[in-house]
Formats: structure tokens, C-alpha cells, sequence
């Protein structure tokens, strides 16, 4: 059974994040440093919103967050697009060295792999077209059937690849983190 306010869930309460998954970018970032200074950032599946207040603490310059949920996070550096991932104009956001997606099926309860992967996907399809050359790709994906084949593809357009499970991501979840840094641009595939 999955202890639900567990050492992380505590921690967030204590420290003002909106969600434990805040530690999840914490960890990554300090392993790959994916976040620097100045960066600007798009953030897939944003609400309530940890990962947007951590990626101002590493330095963003401009958080743009995209969720069909309401964000929590008040700040000027944050601009929160309150659409469904697949009728965003991404024509019109602009280009980031960094796009985080945490999305999955909003369902507390159970949910296949397979949808979740078919979300991924579309954040995918936005990152493609928002990251600049050598920007970093960060993106939470359920293990299932279609998992070796979206890594696969995901491996093709960085320079450095790496799948990995933070401390915070409980044991018994099958979520892990694709990690891709350094854009390739297209020609180069
Ligand atoms: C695990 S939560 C993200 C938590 C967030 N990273 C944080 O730290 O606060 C996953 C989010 O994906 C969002 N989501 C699910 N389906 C979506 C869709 N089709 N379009 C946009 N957002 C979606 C959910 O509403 C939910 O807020």
C-alpha cells in the first residue's frame, strides 16, 4: 500500500512546495543540471505547480506551464497557458532551453501505461518544435509496452541520454525519468 504521507509528502508541507514531486526536479537537476541561471523554461502538466517553483529557485528567467488544472504558483517570472496539452498554439510561446513534462492522466485512480505514454508523447511533440539547438528535455514516462520504443526514439535527437529514477519517486511506481540533453537539430539526425 502506498504511504501517501510519507518522508517527501511531509517534507513539501514543511518547505511551501505544492507537491512532493518538487524533490523529484530537485534530485534530477542537481545530478544533470539540466536548469541554469537564465534559462527560460516550458513546463508540461505544471499544476499545482513544484516544479515551476523550483525551476525559479535554480534561476529561470521565464517559466511558461501548460495544464488543464488550475496552477497555484504567483510569481511574474510565471505564465500559466490553462489548455489542454493537445490544442496548445505552440507557434505562439516561443522557444526554451529547457521543457519539463511531469504529465500523466489525471485520474487518482488506476491508469494503463499506454495513456500515459500517449500524453508523453504529445508533450514530446511540443518539445521538439519549442527546444532550441542543445536544449534539455526532461520527461516523466510510465514502464509499459510502448516504453522501449518512446525511449528509442527520444535517444535519437540528444547528445547525452539517460534513463533515471530519483530518490523521491516512490519504489513501487513504475514512473521514470527520461533525461535529454543537448538538442540535436534536425539535419543532424
Ligand atoms: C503529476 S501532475 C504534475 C505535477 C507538477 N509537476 C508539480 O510538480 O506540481 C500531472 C499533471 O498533468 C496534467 N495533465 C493531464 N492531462 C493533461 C492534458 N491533456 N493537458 C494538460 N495537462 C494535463 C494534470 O492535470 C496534472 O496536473
Amino acid at each position: 500500500m502506498i504511504k501517501t504521507r510519507d518522508y517527501y509528502f511531509k517534507r513539501a508541507k514543511r518547505e511551501g512546495y505544492l507537491a512532493r514531486s518538487a524533490y523529484k526536479l530537485i534530485q534530477l537537476n542537481k545530478k544533470y543540471n539540466l536548469i541554469k541561471k537564465n534559462y527560460d523554461v516550458l513546463d508540461i502538466g505544471c499544476s499545482p505547480g513544484s516544479w515551476v517553483q523550483v525551476s525559479l529557485q535554480f534561476g529561470a528567467k521565464r517559466v511558461v506551464g501548460i495544464d488543464i488544472q488550475k496552477a497555484k504558483v504567483k510569481s511574474s517570472s510565471f505564465e500559466f497557458i490553462n489548455q489542454d496539452i493537445g490544442v496548445v498554439d505552440h507557434s505562439k510561446i516561443g522557444k526554451f532551453d529547457v521543457v519539463l513534462s511531469d504529465i500523466s492522466p489525471s485520474t487518482k485512480g488506476y491508469f494503463d501505461a499506454e495513456e500515459s505514454v500517449e500524453l508523453s508523447r504529445k508533450a514530446w511533440m511540443i518539445a521538439k518544435v519549442t527546444l532550441k539547438q542543445n536544449g534539455n528535455f526532461l520527461c516523466k514516462v510510465f514502464q509499459g509496452r510502448e516504453f522501449e520504443e518512446f525511449t528509442a526514439e527520444l535517444r535519437k535527437h540528444f547528445k547525452f541520454f539517460k534513463i533515471s529514477k530519483p530518490k523521491a519517486s516512490r519504489k513501487q511506481s513504475r514512473e521514470m525519468y527520461l533525461i535529454g540533453a543537448g538538442f540535436k537539430e534536425q539535419k543532424d539526425i
